[in-house]
């Protein structure tokens, strides 16, 4: 595991932009794991300048998102399909059908998870995975629970995801409750991870997660058995990992 310590935010996502520009340029096939959120918007938008400078090309890339709230359609201007149509697709050359979401409003769980899980195996597995942290230790939407769950699945958020998203939101109860996610084991077979957290209230989290034990209680925990991750972070989502004087080297 590899700890990229940035000044703040801006730097976080531009050496974010650059490990998936490197990924895209070594192999412009890829497959790219995708994530919504606040953390990922400022890397989206360096690939975006990158794209158009003419350094970054799309045209082969295939996308899988890790997550989707159930019930909200892909027009929905809250649905995480429509993030992704404003803060990448509509801005580079990828082709739409390359980019794949869950379908959050196919109400029949078993069918949605088990069509999403076959797209992910037809793509032959994400060359790599963009991660955002919840500040409970979530990633994609793999809550806090007492075991793994390992393929797509729908899972029911938990309050402190409801609160957190809540700000994207008119009010806390339009926040859906439900969501489609990929499981822990489609992340984990990810060839490489790359994770990005910025801002103090990240910090507890990030510091469970990458030191503390492998528990699905903070289901980022799981990442220290991956063979090849990359944490980029800012000062203040590593200032409690900053604290135990870990070895200069790690960061
Ligand atoms: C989003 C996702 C979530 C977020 C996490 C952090 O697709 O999978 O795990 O990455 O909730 O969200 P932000 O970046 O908004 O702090």
């Amino acid at each position: 595991m590899r700890i990229y310590k940035t000044k703040n935010y801006d730097e976080m996502s531009r050496k974010a932009a650059n490990i998936i520009s490197a990924q895209m340029i070594l192999k412009p096939e890829s497959v790219l794991g995708l994530a919504t959120g606040s953390s990922p918007i400022g890397t989206y938008k360096q690939l975006i300048e990158w794209y158009k400078k003419g350094d970054l090309d799309f045209s082969q890339i295939r996308s899988i998102n890790l997550d989707e709230y159930k019930g909200l359609d892909a027009s929905n201007d809250q649905s995480y399909a429509y993030f992704m149509r404003h803060n990448l697709f509509d801005h580079v050359n990828i082709q739409p059908a390359n980019t794949y979401i869950p379908n959050g409003m196919e109400k029949d769980v078993e069918k949605e998870c088990a069509r999403y899980n076959k797209i992910i195996h037809k793509l032959g597995g994400i060359d790599l995975q963009l991660l955002g942290i919840g500040s409970n230790g979530h990633i994609g939407f793999n809550e806090p629970s007492d075991s793994f769950a390992k393929e797509t699945h729908c899972v029911d958020l938990t309050n402190a995801t409801i609160q957190a998203n809540a700000r994207f939101f008119d009010s806390i109860d339009e926040v859906p409750k439900q969501a489609y996610t990929t499981g822990i084991k489609n992340i984990m077979n990810a060839k490489h991870i790359l994770l990005i957290a910025n801002g103090e209230k990240k910090a507890d989290a990030l510091y469970r997660s990458l030191f503390g034990p492998i528990t699905p209680a903070c289901p980022a925990s799981i990442l220290q058995l991956h063979d090849d991750v990359s944490i980029v972070a800012d000062e203040a989502a590593l200032s409690e990992i900053i604290k135990i004087n870990v070895n200069e080297d790690w960061l």
